[in-house]
């Protein structure tokens, strides 16, 4: 069985390529690696509505199993919807994997949280109430502008985390595929000193999913928000950024060999 990973496709942001190129080439690329699932970690764009059509969309072109879990900007709110409205269209969908694991057969199973980040991955240097602003040198994290959880983004993360741990425990002793949105290993973290991350990696990962690590079986942990790519090993589990990123953030204007190279492909 092939598993595909994908984050942070940001299909609505400036582009050469239109939506439907986003969906055609994946589709695409779905058939060539002969996938089986195909998973999206987050931020398919500023809509969820767009979002979740784009998740359909690759059901019609595939005829595969797609799997999602929402990233912060698919939690934007738009169309006069709160963020628990989002939330919770998110969660009633069946492609979504927040509160109903993926049960693969008896060895395996693919559990998904969008996670939320916890301000730990900062420098020390900051005050969470320094970070609570979240504004920094003129720069506004735009989450505060387009996200109102009603709570602190450290008690979103503790409540992501929970709800994270209760999909692994439904998965019983399994090996687990995990995959989150925001970076959960600050091994993926803006390396510092940085001018400006020494601040805003604040908003990049989480520490709450790090007891997970240690009381499940899992095997691979795969992510992205930071629209970086990389693979790193810990204890025995491989960490995956599989970030798409911006188009102008791409290495070469390709969207194949970018969507190629930010994929990544587990077999089991
Ligand atoms: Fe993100």
């Amino acid at each position: 069985m092939k598993i595909g990973t994908i984050s942070d496709l940001h299909i609505d942001r400036p582009s050469d390529y239109t939506e439907t190129e986003y969906a055609e080439t994946l589709a695409q690329l779905t058939q060539d690696h002969q996938l089986d699932v195909l998973l999206i970690a987050g931020d398919i764009s500023n809509d969820y509505r767009k979002s979740y059509q784009f998740v359909k969309a690759m059901q019609r072109l595939t005829y595969k199993e797609i799997l999602f879990i929402p990233g912060n900007h698919d939690y934007w709110q738009v169309d006069d919807k709160t963020t628990h409205q989002i939330h919770e269209f998110f969660m009633q969908q069946p492609e979504c994997l927040m509160g109903h694991p993926y049960i693969i057969n008896d060895e395996w199973a693919i559990v998904g949280n969008s996670g939320w980040y916890d301000y730990t991955y900062a420098s020390p240097e900051y005050t969470t109430e320094r970070l609570e602003r979240r504004r920094f040198k003129g720069a506004t994290w735009q989450d505060k502008v387009h996200v109102d959880w009603g709570m602190s983004d450290i008690q979103v993360s503790h409540k992501a985390a929970a709800l994270a741990k209760r999909d692994l425990q439904k998965a019983g002793d399994r090996k687990i595929i995990l995959a989150t949105h925001v970076v959960t290993t600050p091994s993926f973290r803006v390396p510092m000193p940085h001018r400006i991350f020494n601040y805003f990696n604040a908003f990049i990962g989480t520490s709450d999913f790090e007891p997970l690590y240690h009381q499940y079986n899992i095997q691979y942990s795969l992510m992205g928000h930071v629209h970086f790519r990389g693979e790193t090993e810990r204890a025995g589990i491989e960490f995956a950024c599989v970030s798409l990123g911006y188009f102008r953030e791409w290495r070469t204007k390709d969207i194949e060999r970018e969507m190629s190279h930010a994929l990544k492909v587990i077999e089991i």
